[in-house]
C-alpha cells in the first residue's frame, strides 16, 4: 500500500455499538479541534448508514456554533426530497444542541450538477482544513458519489485534481441519478473513518485492501491521512 499500515476492519457487535463509536470518534476529534483552533469542520457522508451515528452526534458535549459541517457529496434533488443528503443530515445531525452548526450544502437552483458543484466550490474550499471526514461505501466499493464505471471516476480520483467538488452524471452502471461529488483531494483530511455495515460492504472492503482497484481502495492505499473502518454485521 505505501508507508502507512494498511487500515484494519474494527467490528463491532452490532449497529448500535458500531454508531456509539463513529459517533464518539467523530465527537472527539470535533472537540479537540475546538480546544485547539477554536473551530471545526466535518464532512458528512450521505446514505442510510450513518443516520444512527448522526442521532447520537448530535447531543454530543461540544461548541456546535464553532463547527462547520459539509457533505461528501448529494443527489441531484432539492433538499425536500426523501433521497436528499441534506435533508437527512439536517434530520439527523444538525438537531438539538447540533442545530448551531454551520452547514455548508451542495445542491442549488443551478442548471445541472456541475453548475452547482461550481458554485459550492468555494464553500466547500472554506470549510478546510477538516478535521473528520465520515465516508460510506457502496457494495461496489464507490464512495462519496465516484462510482467504478462513471465517466467522473477519474475525475474525481485524481489526487492531483483542482477541483474540490464536481457533478456526477447519471449513467449505468452507476450513478441512478445524477450527483455532485467531492473529490479525493477533498476527501483525504483530518481523519477518515469509514463506516460500513454488512457482509456485502465487508467483502467489498477486503477486495480493496487486498489490491482490488475500486474506488474506496483510493483512500486506504494513500499515506496522506489515517483512515479507521468500523463495521458491523
Ligand atoms: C450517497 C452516499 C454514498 C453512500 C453509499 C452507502 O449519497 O448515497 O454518500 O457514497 O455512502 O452509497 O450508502 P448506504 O449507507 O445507504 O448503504
Amino acid at each position: 500500500m505505501n508507508d502507512r499500515p494498511a487500515p484494519q476492519i474494527e467490528v463491532f457487535e452490532d449497529r448500535e455499538a458500531l454508531a456509539d463509536a463513529a459517533s464518539g470518534l467523530i465527537a472527539e476529534r470535533l472537540a479537540r479541534a475546538v480546544r485547539q483552533r477554536g473551530r471545526a469542520a466535518f464532512l458528512a457522508t450521505g446514505g442510510s448508514t450513518p443516520a444512527e451515528t448522526y442521532r447520537r452526534l448530535s447531543r454530543a458535549p461540544i461548541d456546535w456554533s464553532k463547527v462547520a459541517v459539509g457533505l461528501t457529496d448529494e443527489r441531484w434533488v432539492p433538499p425536500t426530497s426523501p433521497d436528499s443528503n441534506e435533508r437527512m443530515v439536517r434530520e439527523t445531525l444538525l438537531v438539538g444542541p447540533a442545530a448551531a452548526a454551520h452547514f455548508v450544502p451542495l445542491w442549488s437552483q443551478a442548471q445541472g450538477p456541475e453548475a452547482a458543484a461550481r458554485l459550492a466550490e468555494p464553500d466547500v474550499r472554506a470549510l478546510e482544513p477538516v478535521d473528520v471526514v465520515l465516508l460510506g461505501v457502496g457494495e461496489d466499493g464507490h464512495i462519496a458519489s465516484l462510482f467504478p464505471g462513471s465517466p467522473a471516476l477519474e475525475r474525481g480520483l485524481d489526487p492531483g485534481a483542482r477541483r474540490l467538488c464536481i457533478g456526477v452524471p447519471d449513467g449505468l452502471p452507476a450513478p441512478p441519478q445524477a450527483r455532485i461529488s467531492l473529490t479525493l483531494p477533498a476527501l483525504l483530511h483530518g481523519l477518515v473513518i469509514v463506516l460500513i455495515s454488512g457482509t456485502a460492504k465487508r467483502q467489498a472492503l477486503e477486495a480493496a485492501l487486498a489490491g482490488a482497484d475500486l474506488p474506496v481502495r483510493r483512500v486506504l492505499a494513500q499515506p496522506r491521512v489515517p483512515v479507521r473502518i468500523l463495521w458491523a454485521a
